[in-house]
């Protein structure tokens, strides 16, 4: 029901709210934008005169759960944002604990770089159906749990059930599990998401651009991972050979 009325009014109205929490629900205005929107929304649709669509912005989902790199999110969601692609960001219960612990950015923030925002228990949500058109899903960092939620098919919160989706409509799903030593259940589960379509990309640092700081590492790790949706950031050294030294 959300997704209809979504894509309907998306049809008549120049939608850009940001955020949507578990219990709001869409709105919009055909001449203003809703209250609580910040003024760093964009806009999401035109339409014609006859009410088709224009183009729409490139649309990723990006997830965040409770392993450890929550700081791999946050820059996901950053660099997403300069590149001017539209997002709709899940935070997981633990991804909010880690977000605190790891990070210095509060979660409210965190949540105000995407434009849209959901709560991992909000099933209701337009990503949960294949209806709603996305360009594919990134996970980051994606924990053990949520692998083997997505791995089973058992959409027990919006991640699990955005990421079935996914693969379900044969869109792109990246995700960046993070664990260490891995054992077979995690590398099985690995395996067998891979043979569904999904691209297991674990945040391992390359070292042939020696790094001189973490953020770098970060900041070459985040790139790689856009680099499977066609999204170029720009912004590290691409391998072109051996230089002289
Ligand atoms: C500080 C911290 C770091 C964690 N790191 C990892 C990790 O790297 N990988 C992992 O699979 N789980 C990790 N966990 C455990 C997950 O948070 C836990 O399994 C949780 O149930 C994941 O749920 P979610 O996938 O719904 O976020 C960590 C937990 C904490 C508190």
């Amino acid at each position: 029901m959300y997704t209809l009325f979504y894509e309907q009014t998306a049809m008549f109205c120049s939608v850009s709210k940001r955020r949507i929490s578990s219990s709001s629900s869409y709105s919009c205005s055909l001449m203003s934008r809703t209250s609580f929107e910040s003024s760093k929304s964009r806009r999401t649709y035109a339409s014609t005169p006859d009410h088709r669509p224009l183009a729409r912005r490139k649309r990723i989902i990006v997830a965040m759960t409770g392993a450890t790199g929550a700081i791999l999110g946050i820059k996901v969601l950053e660099a997403l944002r300069r590149m001017n692609v539209e997002t709709h960001l899940i935070v997981s219960k633990w991804a909010d604990a880690t977000i605190k612990y790891e990070t210095d950015y509060a979660p409210a923030t965190v949540r105000e770089l995407a434009d849209f925002a959901y709560t991992a228990n909000n099933l209701a949500a337009p990503v949960s159906s294949g209806s709603f058109h996305t360009d594919g899903m990134i996970v980051v960092p994606c924990s053990i749990k949520s692998l083997a939620g997505i791995r089973t098919g058992y959409c027990s919160d919006l991640i699990a059930r955005a990421a079935d989706v996914i693969l379900k409509e044969r869109r792109k799903l990246v995700m960046v599990v993070r664990e260490t030593p891995l054992s077979d259940i995690h590398l099985e589960n690995m395996l067998s998401l891979t043979r569904s379509g999904a691209i297991m990309f674990p945040p391992v640092p390359a070292f042939y651009t020696r790094p001189d700081s973490v953020d770098g590492i970060i900041q070459q790790s985040v790139s790689r991972m856009l680099d499977m949706f066609d999204l170029d950031t720009g912004d590290f050294e691409r391998w072109e050979g051996m230089k002289q030294k």
